[in-house]
């Protein structure tokens, strides 16, 4: 597993918990809706990597029995006080999934907790751990950072200050900073292409259904930045073949 996790951090722990379903986040959010609005049915669903728990209250409110589970103690507990009578859970060691039910899930949200997950073969036992609690019939939803978030500006982030990023390769550190929060550290993300993404999906035997990358809308109340024009966020719309096991 990861040997750093910068969330595992209480000033960086409490600077999440205040970010909502806003700005730049929200594009994410509006399209998540509308791809569970397409599913056929909303029962019992994995966040994996809930954090704070926006991503699982997120699931709660739109019908789903969430069993939320991250690696970080201190995102966990907030998880936890913000909703005492949710299942939140700390994973700890390589066989962390494997107290979960095989098939249990018939859906399985992956939210932005792959842009911490430095290595691509991590990458790849989390998702065979994953594909293993999904329902034949399941959807996994992986919402990833885009490549272009690291060299523009948004209304949630900034990267000015980095300009490293712009000659990043596959397996690099990034660097971005969430704007109006107290922790002015940046994080330190993995840049990830969506042919690397691609590979592995196949190399976990995950079909991808589709990729949506939406952008903001002139509409919507943020003050959008790069958002208009250039989608932030890779969204994966992922199932077992059909017929697999
Ligand atoms: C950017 S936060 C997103 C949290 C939440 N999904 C949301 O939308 O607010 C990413 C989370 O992934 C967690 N994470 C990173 N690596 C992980 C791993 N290997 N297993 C489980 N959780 C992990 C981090 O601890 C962090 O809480």
């Amino acid at each position: 597993m990861s040997a750093v996790n910068f969330y595992d951090d209480s000033l960086r722990a409490a600077a999440y918990e205040t970010v909502g379903v806003e700005g730049t986040y929200a594009i994410a959010f509006r399209e998540l809706a509308l791809i569970l609005a397409r599913l056929p049915r909303r029962e019992a669903a994995l966040d994996f990597g809930c954090g704070a728990g926006r991503s699982s209250r997120f699931l709660i409110n739109a019908g789903y029995r969430v069993v939320g589970v991250d690696i970080a103690q201190e995102m966990v507990a907030r998880a936890r006080r913000a909703d005492p009578g949710g299942d939140y859970r700390v994973l700890s060691g390589d066989q962390a999934l494997d107290g979960l039910k095989p098939a249990m899930f018939s859906l399985v949200l992956v939210a932005w907790t792959f842009d911490n997950v430095h290595e691509l073969s991590e990458k790849r036992q989390i998702l065979t751990g994953l594909r293993r609690v999904l329902a034949d019939d399941g959807t996994l939803i992986l919402i990833a950072s885009a490549p272009e978030i690291y060299t523009n500006e948004w209304a949630s982030f900034t990267t000015a200050a980095y300009p490293g990023n712009r000659a990043a390769k596959s397996g690099d550190v990034v660097k971005i900073r969430i704007k109006g929060t107290e922790d002015a550290r940046p994080y330190e993300d993995t840049y990830f292409t969506d042919a690397d993404y691609r590979r592995v999906f196949g190399e976990c035997r995950l079909e991808l259904r589709a990729t949506h990358r939406p952008l903001g809308y002139a509409s919507e109340p943020w003050n959008w930045i790069s958002e208009k024009a250039t989608a932030p966020w890779a969204i994966y719309e992922l199932s077992k073949p059909r017929g697999a096991k």
